[in-house]
């Protein structure tokens, strides 16, 4: 099968990386619609990549034409069956393998047979995805950082039943998004985070028996190993819950004991500390 080239992108989501997500697709050129499930919020993502666009004017980085033509290309929507002409849709929403089912199922109904239905999930079984549709062949993990607009790497995943063209695909979108693209398979935790995740975990474990204070802990990654930021820092920017449900998906998979989340980082969630996007986590914002 040959696949017809991507040129209309669909996200779902418009949470952190939804909304980065958008914004990189449609700086690369492509038609974009951000499907959310509220107008407002749709709306926000919008707002929000014309804000970035303006600060990008301000530093000469932009012309108001480009900005102009961006936005032109962005359909923000609270309708699914609005991403039926879209050559592949990317979810986004919450980090929850049932929430995700129960899209792939109203997705497989909605988007053109030809259509790839991909996730940004950040652990769970792909697999499980593409066999609640019609089309596993056409279903695979295109796995995105945080910022998107920033972070260069995407890991292509390839579940069991995906096909070589759905992959070679995924690929070149990630690449035409000015991203390199990596691929693996399709186990939990991909590449980076069943590498990542132990190493945060056990920073908060080290923080709970006393070793050090969650600032040293930062202060020494990011002078002893050159790192950006910092365990705690990086938590709160992922998002607590996320980073919860990342570690009980890589738990289930594994039985690894360093994927066993800390108890405090469960208790954080359960409060609703959840990192910069609730204002406070390990930090306050
Ligand atoms: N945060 C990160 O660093 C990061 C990085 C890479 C990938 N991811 C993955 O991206 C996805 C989204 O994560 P995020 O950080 O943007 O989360 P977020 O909490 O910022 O946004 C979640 C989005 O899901 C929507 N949502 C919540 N419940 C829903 C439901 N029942 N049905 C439909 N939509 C629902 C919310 O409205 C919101 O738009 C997850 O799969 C996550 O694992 C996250």
């Amino acid at each position: 099968m040959v696949m017809a080239e991507i040129t209309r992108v669909g996200v779902i989501g418009s949470g952190i990386m939804g909304a980065g997500l958008a914004e990189v697709a449609a700086r690369a050129g492509f038609d974009v619609v951000v499907r959310s499930r509220s107008r407002w919020s749709a709306d926000a993502v919008v707002a929000a990549v014309d804000k970035g666009l303006v600060r990008s004017i301000e530093r000469g980085k932009a012309t108001e034409d480009e900005r102009e033509s961006i936005l032109a290309r962005i359909v923000a929507t609270d309708h699914l069956g609005s991403l039926a002409d879209c050559d592949i849709v990317i979810e986004s929403v919450v980090e929850d393998l049932a929430v995700k089912k129960a899209l792939f199922i109203e997705l497989e109904e909605v988007v053109k047979p030809s259509g790839i239905l991909a996730t940004n999930t950040s652990t769970l079984p792909i697999v499980e995805l593409a066999m609640v549709t019609k089309r596993p062949e056409l279903v695979c993990g295109v796995h995105f950082f945080n910022p998107a607009t920033i972070m260069p790497l995407v890991e292509i995943i390839r579940p069991i039943t995906a096909s070589d063209e759905t992959i070679a695909a995924a690929s070149a979108f990630a690449t035409a998004c000015g991203k390199n693209a990596v691929e693996v398979l399709d186990r939990a935790g991909f590449i980076v985070n069943a590498l990542l995740f132990p190493y945060l975990n056990n920073a908060v474990r080290m923080w709970e028996v006393g070793t050090a204070s969650k600032e040293s802990i930062d202060t020494a990654m990011k002078g002893g190993c050159n790192h950006p930021m910092g365990p705690f820092a990086l938590l709160d920017l992922v998002g607590l819950d996320t980073a919860l449900s990342i570690l009980d998906a890589l738990y289930a998979e594994f039985r690894d004991p360093n994927y066993a989340a800390m108890p405090t980082l469960r208790r954080m969630v359960a409060a609703g500390h959840l990192g910069r996007k609730t204002n406070r986590g390990f930090y306050t914002y």
